[in-house]
């Protein structure tokens, strides 16, 4: 039998971690012959809570659970773990400024990023989750050194499953029969969803979006495919809170494991997804920031998609999120001195 993955989940006691916390207990995260112990961190007004979601994981009796440790203790919570999914930290309210927001999470992501550090298992996989989500993960990096690089990753998942979502709806198929999407940049409004790649499963095999000649979608779905479904990805977020009163969760729960098993599982052949990664200059993309580009993922190991044709109005996006992530970063190291 497989021995037990530890996974971390910090901010546990929220709407994200509610929602989260049953899938990775299922093996929707991690496949469903692989045991998991789940380490459960959130902060102490929050202590009585996350023992509740302690107990409903014992109620629901999940065969693959072998062990929950719920704790306020960032050590305890971090101590041996494989994978951290990283959902905790301070929201923005109404009034606070930009800089405030990023300084709380600055000094929450610097004493993490320690504890990981330290305590957590070799080769420990990390997907920060909290906004913001790219800088979050850039600080976690740099203050966990020995971390390598390429094990510390944001989630835009969510906002590449928003655009296979989209374009499944605007042509009427099945959004299995969607694929290669891109979301580039940051995790923010500035994001470029981009389908100049992705391609459907017609009857008539694989095809492109944008082929004039494509006979079996209709002229007018991919006019409007091209038209709102930028700003429609982009702003879904706020229109999920304006629906439900509350911020997208059980979209990012199953996004965050869609990240973590196609990371450890590999991306199935001829398709990518998109990961905020530490750039390598790909793309002409800043060097150092944290960025979301289309991956492959293999042997546990993600690569970043080359080659692509970027066009004027593509490059023009790429840049424009990639200045956004560079004045953060920039706002983020404000904080620390
Ligand atoms: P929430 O407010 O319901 O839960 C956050 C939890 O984190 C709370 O239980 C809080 O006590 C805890 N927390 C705060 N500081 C902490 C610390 N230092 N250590 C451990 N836990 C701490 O929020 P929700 O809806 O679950 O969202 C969580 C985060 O995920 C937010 O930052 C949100 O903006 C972000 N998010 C990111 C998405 C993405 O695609 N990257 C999508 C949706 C949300």
């Amino acid at each position: 039998a497989k021995q037990p993955v530890r996974v971390l989940v910090t901010g546990a006691a929220g709407q994200i971690g509610y929602a989260l916390v049953p899938m990775i207990a299922r093996g929707v995260m991690l496949g469903p012959d692989q045991p998991v112990i789940l380490h459960m961190l959130d902060i102490a007004p929050a202590a009585e809570a996350l023992n509740g979601v302690k107990m409903e994981l014992v109620d629901a009796a999940f065969p693959l659970l072998k062990g929950v440790v719920a704790t306020t203790d960032v050590v305890e919570a971090c101590t041996e773990v494989n994978i951290a999914v990283m959902v905790g930290g301070f929201p923005r309210k109404e009034g606070m400024e930009r800089k405030d927001v990023m300084s709380k999470n600055v000094a929450i992501y610097k004493s993490q990023a320690s504890a990981l550090e330290k305590h957590a298992a070799a080769n420990c996989k990390v997907l920060v989750v909290a906004n913001p989500a790219n800088t979050n993960a850039l600080i976690l990096k740099e203050f966990a050194p020995s971390i390598p690089e390429k094990n510390i990753s944001c989630l835009t998942r969510l906002d590449h499953n928003r655009a296979l979502g989209q374009v499944s709806e605007r042509l009427n198929v099945p959004v299995s029969d969607v694929k290669n999407v891109i979301i580039w940049g940051n995790h923010s409004s500035t994001q470029y969803p981009d389908v100049n790649h992705a391609s459907v499963k017609t009857p008539a095999g694989e095809k492109p979006h944008f082929l004039p000649s494509t006979e079996d979608l209709s002229f007018t779905s991919l006019i409007r495919l091209h038209g709102e479904f930028i700003t429609t990805v982009q702003q879904r977020g706020a229109a999920i809170i304006k629906a439900r009163k509350l911020s997208s969760a059980l979209s990012a729960a199953s996004s965050a494991c869609d990240h973590i098993r196609d990371w450890v599982l590999g991306t199935p052949e001829g398709t990518w997804v998109s990961m905020g990664v530490y750039s390598d200059g790909s793309y002409n993309v800043p060097a150092g920031l944290i960025y979301s580009f289309p991956v492959t993922c293999r042997n546990g190991e993600w690569t970043i998609v080359q080659g692509l044709p970027i066009d004027a109005l593509s490059r023009k996006k790429l840049d424009l999120t990639a200045e956004e992530l560079t004045e953060e970063k920039e706002l983020a190291y404000s904080c620390l001195s």
